[in-house]
């Protein structure tokens, strides 16, 4: 069995690793696929937003499976693109994609279907977004309504942060055409969670849920970033949680897309926002997210592939999750700057002293026969623990061992 993994960061990576386990023996391409994935897999130069190049290869290569990391081909519509060739694929199509490529058809489909989340206005003008920003306290969060590669959220703590967060969209579009339209909302307080499900249109199955670091510094300081760290299973979601999030969040989003015929197949990522038993939606994705990926697959049981199987089938119903009992951390090695600017091409040594842990690659590439820094966030290092505080421990000193110029992670992931 041939499968293509679309992607290149550790998110690919540990899909790839799993995907290796499994009994069936797959034969693994990767497109563009990183260091660590040239392991275990065929990596080929052809870029996540080349279309035409992947069908082509998928085609070619007669691949029976292609599972797609990142956000971008699935709303460029790779889905629909595979499907229509007849090729199997993992994702959803370009229509379904919109849960991530526009925050206004999400919002509008939580609210049509009361799924809670927080109150919200969607505006196509300048003058009508500034003017509405009367209607909200402060803070207020200001959206980018398209795909900013995770940068298009701005927390406005006054009027002048605000105004300045909507000149910067809708007048200078430093988002491109993803500003032109905005997206202005009420900000919540709490916890944030992941929950992250696989969907085959019909039954929406969810993992456990992980706990991301969003922010670069210890204590939560500091600017947004891609995730500089997570653990799983978390330790905000009960089986109280749990449940609530079961009534009023996922069920009602199979009952939606039914309601509006959404087909969605793949994985479905919502983040959501606790604050004690307010429980709200503040995103969707619609893929595995990195790095929640990393602490989830490896405590995953389950055969990957029989799960993508019975996506492609739509027999989800028959499949029941199988998680071991342990706790896994994954801490993000970046590179010193990150998420602003950061310098590339940094050796990186010691991958040969760790031991109890998994090296996923983010951003690395190889230079002169070494491997060396490619990326903001370079490696995440995965260990599991009987608790959470051993895999904790297990982590750090792996992180430890590995050394690169310039190298930042945060002290606190899973503390
Ligand atoms: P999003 O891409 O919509 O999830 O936004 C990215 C991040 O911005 C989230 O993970 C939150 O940390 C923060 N955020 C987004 N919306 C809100 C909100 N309404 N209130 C508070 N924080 C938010
Ligand atoms: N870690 C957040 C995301 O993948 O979007």
């Amino acid at each position: 069995m041939k499968i293509l993994i679309v992607g290149s960061g550790g998110r690919e990576h540990a899909i790839a690793w799993k995907l290796n386990q499994s009994s069936r023996n797959p034969e693994l391409f990767a497109a563009p696929g990183n260091v660590g994935m040239m392991e275990i897999a065929t990596c080929i130069n052809i870029t996540v937003d080349d279309i035409d190049g992947l069908l082509s290869f998928a085609k070619a290569q007669s691949i029976d499976l292609t599972v797609v990391g990142p956000e971008v081909p699935l709303v460029l519509g790779i889905v629909d693109r595979f499907e229509a060739e007849g090729l199997k694929i993992i994702g959803p199509n370009q229509f379904a994609a919109q849960f991530e490529g526009s925050k206004d058809f999400t919002k509008a489909f939580l609210t049509k279907h009361g799924i809670p989340t927080a109150a919200y206005g969607t505006y196509d003008s300048h003058e009508e977004a500034i003017e509405a920003l009367d209607q909200f306290g402060f803070p207020v969060v200001i959206k980018a309504d398209g795909l900013a590669a995770g940068k298009g959220v701005i927390i406005a703590n006054d009027m002048v942060e605000a105004r300045a967060a909507i000149d910067d969209m809708m007048q200078d579009l430093v988002f491109g055409e993803a500003g032109a339209r905005v997206v202005i909302e009420e900000f919540l307080v709490g916890v944030e969670a992941s929950i992250l499900c696989f969907c085959d249109g019909l039954t929406l199955l969810p993992m456990q849920a992980a706990q991301d670091y969003k922010k670069a510094m210890d204590g939560d300081l500091g600017p947004n970033t891609g995730g500089m760290g997570t653990y799983s299973p978390s330790r905000v979601i009960d089986a109280v949680r749990m449940d609530t999030i079961n009534k009023t969040i996922l069920q009602p989003f199979i009952d939606g897309i039914h309601k509006d015929g959404i087909e969605f197949k793949g994985i479905l990522f919502v983040g959501i926002m606790i604050d004690g038993d307010d429980i709200r939606v503040l995103e969707y994705n619609v893929r595995f997210g990195d790095p929640e990926t990393e602490v989830t697959l490896p405590r995953l049981k389950n055969d990957l592939i029989d799960i993508f199987d019975a996506i492609v089938s739509q027999r989800l119903d028959e499949v029941e999750l199988d998680w071991h009992d342990q706790s896994a951390v994954c801490v993000i090695m970046a590179s010193g700057g990150y998420p602003e600017n950061y310098e590339k091409s940094k050796i990186i040594k010691g991958f040969e002293n760790v031991n109890d842990a998994t090296v996923f690659h983010c951003g690395t590439k190889m230079l002169d026969g070494e491997i060396v820094t490619n990326g903001g966030r370079v490696l995440g290092v995965t260990s599991l623990g009987d608790d959470l505080e051993t895999a904790r421990a297990c982590a750090y000193e792996a992180v430890r061992k590995i050394s690169f110029e310039q190298a930042y992670y945060r002290n606190d992931i899973g503390k």
